[in-house]
This record gives structure tokens, C-alpha cells and sequence, in this order.
């Protein structure tokens, strides 16, 4: 007799995202004859720059002929993009080996498998707010208790609010698998130096492995603040980090990630090279790597050419960021992010609840905004904008929140 992964049932109604897209549909069939502007969903809008369509033509024009036509690659991705990769950390000062870079389809299905190379009962830390993969991910593994209302028994939630920066202390306790997003979604804020040092030395006297999202790193302008958690000394000893191509140039629905798992990289019962073997062994079982065509758009992104149209995509984004945060500070709002990450983390007038903000944004604004409580307990309270629409759209968005939005 077949049954299902009890650990489902615990989850939160639907996963973030679809759940948004339920609710604007539902306000639409309500309300026909009006439209929506979407700041929700991070999804990029803009089209693939000149050398990504150059590369990944390439990628079809390879498989059209014989002498050229390539079946399964290997599963830890082609080695022109890993070393690819690894040749841009050398420019950060890291030095990796090109097969501590795997490739793959993208960071979200990374960071939600990566939890299965490590131990049942490995406990959890996860930032609050926090992209709801990491959490989902491990609930779904059978690392948490029951949903007890605000968040999951078992789960150490690290709280990032207003008065610390929107970064945590490290945890009190001692804890095992700790999450980590820099520049932050859903919060825009960017861990500093110093402040990933603490998280690094903690991992280290802990044993603990922290699992460092850098999806957003491109979007980092200012250079005191790093782009990825290797830049702090020892982060190899302690880290997993978890990247995309989806925000950098627009590779959302192209699909194509990495994750670094260094050979240094030590846990408990886990000496080094150890991790890296599990997750190779993980990846080569379960995976057939991504897409050639597609990497050979990745190799094109790398390209000086490509880091310049990428950087110019970057900049267009965060003048919509711009346009976000300063419409709504003009209004007497409070906003935080949108200066080194995409993303506009606004205050909730009068402690309104999350979601009834996101009602009162789609009723009164016609704006489809991500309500902070979709991201944790400390989330509520507070809303997110995306600036990866069109400027035209962005404009009219902020216009509408200004014209429309009653706020007093
Ligand atoms: C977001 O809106 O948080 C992201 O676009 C979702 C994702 O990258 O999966």
C-alpha cells in the first residue's frame, strides 16, 4: 500500500508564487475590465542580450551537424563554463578548482536539493525573511516539526528586521545548516565583510555548513561589499555556494545555475572532499546536466562582450529599483533595499498585516506587489516590489500606487 510523504501536509496553502498568481487571477475574474501591474514574482522582462542569442545559436548550430552533435555532456556541466566560472572567481580573489564549479539547471532546484547530501537530523537556520525554497526544502525532508502558526517547530529562524540591518546575529545555540542570501531576497539588504565573517567563524568552530545564495551578486554595485561568501577567509572550510544566470542576464526561463562546493569543505563526520564527493555522486544519480545549447549561452554571458551587455541590463533594473524607492519614500513610506539588490522591501502602513496589504495594493492601486509573511514571521509587516518589469510598466505602477494608494 503506497502512501505519500507525510512531511507535505505540513507545508504552508501552495508555494509562495502560484499562490499570488491564484489571487490576482481571482481579482481579475472579479473585476473585469480591469488590469494589473505585476512587481511579484522576480521575473525578468527584458530581452537576451546580442552575444547570449550569439551563443546559444551556436549551441543549435553544433547540434545540426554530425562532426559537431553532442548527446549527454557530463553531469557537472561542460568544462569551458566551469572554468569559465571559476575564472570569475579568480577576478574576486577566489581561487577554486574548475571541478568544484557544478553546473545546472538553475540556483532554486540547487538550494532545494542541496539539504539532501546532509544528515536527517541536521538542524536548521534559515534568515527570517527568507526565499521560501530553503525552508519548503527542508520541511519537506522531514527536518522540521509541525507549522505551529507562525513558523515551523524545529527550525531556528534568524531574525532580520528593521533595527539589525535586515542581517542576523548568529544563533545563539549550535545549529548545523545555516541559509544565507546576499544581496538579500526578499529584503534587498547586503551582508558585509564583517558581518559574514561572524557566520564564517561560527560555521567553523560549529562544524556547520552555510549554504550562501548569491543569486542577486550582479547586482552589487558597491565595491566594499561582497560578491560572494569565498571572498572572507576560511569560507571554503565552511561553505556551499549556490549562483544563477536568471537575474544576471535574464536567464529565468533559459535556465542555468551553479553551485561551489569546495573540496575543502568540512561538517562533522564529513572530512575534506567528502561533501564535494556527495554532491558530485548526488548530482551524477539524479541529474544529466543542463542544457548544451544553454551552456553555451552561459559561456556567452562570461564573455567580456557578454559582462558588458549583462552590466547594462543590471543598471536598467536598478533604475527601475530607483524609481520603486523613491515614488514610495515621496508618499511618506518606508522602504528599505533597491540600492545594491533588485528588490524594494517596503513597511506596511500602520503595522497593516502583509496580505491585507496586498489586498488593499490590488483593490486600490491595481499593483501586484509579494507580501512580506509569504517569506516568514518577520516578513509581516512588510511588502515586496520586484524592479525587473519594463520601465514603462514600473512608472505606471508607481504612479498608480501614488495616485491611488490610500495610505493615512
Ligand atoms: C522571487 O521572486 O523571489 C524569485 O524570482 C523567485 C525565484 O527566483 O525562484
Amino acid at each position: 500500500m503506497a502512501t505519500t510523504n507525510p512531511n507535505y501536509d505540513k507545508l504552508q496553502a501552495g508555494y509562495l508564487f502560484p499562490e499570488i498568481a491564484k489571487r490576482t487571477r481571482a481579482f481579475l475574474a472579479a473585476n473585469p475590465g480591469v488590469s494589473v501591474m505585476r512587481l511579484g514574482i522576480g521575473d525578468t522582462t527584458e530581452p537576451l542580450t546580442p552575444s547570449v542569442i550569439g551563443g546559444l545559436h551556436r549551441g543549435v548550430d553544433k547540434l545540426a551537424d554530425v562532426k559537431t552533435y553532442t548527446g549527454y555532456g557530463a553531469e557537472q556541466g561542460n568544462a569551458g563554463l566551469r572554468a569559465a566560472l571559476a575564472k570569475r572567481y579568480a577576478s574576486m580573489g577566489v581561487e577554486l578548482e574548475d571541478d568544484e564549479v557544478f553546473v545546472s539547471d538553475g540556483a532554486k532546484p540547487d538550494s532545494a536539493n542541496i539539504q539532501s547530501i546532509f544528515g536527517a537530523n541536521n538542524i536548521v537556520a534559515v534568515q527570517d525573511p527568507a526565499y521560501p525554497v530553503y525552508v519548503d526544502s527542508n520541511v519537506i525532508a522531514g527536518r522540521t516539526g509541525a507549522w505551529n502558526g507562525s513558523g515551523f517547530d524545529g527550525l531556528v529562524y534568524m531574525p532580520c528586521t528593521a533595527a539589525n540591518g535586515f542581517f542576523p546575529d548568529v544563533p545563539q545555540g549550535k545549529v548545523d545548516l545555516i541559509y544565507i542570501c546576499s544581496p538579500n531576497n526578499p529584503t534587498g539588504a547586503v551582508a558585509t565583510r564583517a558581518q559574514l565573517k561572524t557566520f564564517v567563524d561560527y560555521a567553523r568552530q560549529n562544524k556547520a555548513v552555510i549554504i550562501f545564495d548569491s543569486a542577486y551578486a550582479a547586482y552589487i554595485s558597491d565595491s566594499e561589499l561582497p560578491r560572494s561568501i569565498f571572498e572572507i577567509e576560511g569560507a571554503q572550510e565552511c561553505a556551499i555556494e549556490l549562483s544563477s544566470f536568471s537575474k544576471e542576464a535574464g536567464f529565468t526561463g533559459v535556465r542555468l545555475g551553479w553551485t561551489i562546493v569546495p573540496k575543502r569543505l568540512v561538517c562533522e563526520d564529513g572530512e575534506a572532499g567528502k561533501i564535494h564527493r556527495l554532491w558530485n555522486r548526488r548530482q551524477t544519480t539524479m541529474f544529466n546536466g543542463a542544457s548544451n545549447i544553454v551552456q553555451e549561452g552561459g559561456v556567452a554571458v562570461l564573455s567580456d562582450e557578454g559582462q558588458r551587455e549583462s552590466a547594462r541590463m543590471v543598471a536598467y533594473y536598478m533604475k527601475n529599483a530607483k524609481v520603486i524607492k523613491t515614488g514610495l519614500e515621496a508618499m511618506g513610506l518606508t522602504v528599505f533595499g533597491g540600492i545594491n539588490a533588485p528588490y524594494v522591501w517596503v513597511q506596511t502602513p500602520q503595522g497593516m498585516k502583509s496580505w491585507d496589504f496586498f489586498d488593499k495594493m490590488m483593490s486600490e492601486a491595481h499593483v501586484v506587489g509579494t507580501p512580506g509573511s509569504g517569506f516568514g514571521p518577520n516578513g509581516d509587516g512588510y511588502f515586496r516590489l520586484s524592479s525587473f518589469g519594463h520601465a514603462e510598466d514600473i512608472e505606471r505602477a508607481v504612479d498608480s500606487i501614488r495616485c491611488h494608494l490610500r495610505i493615512s
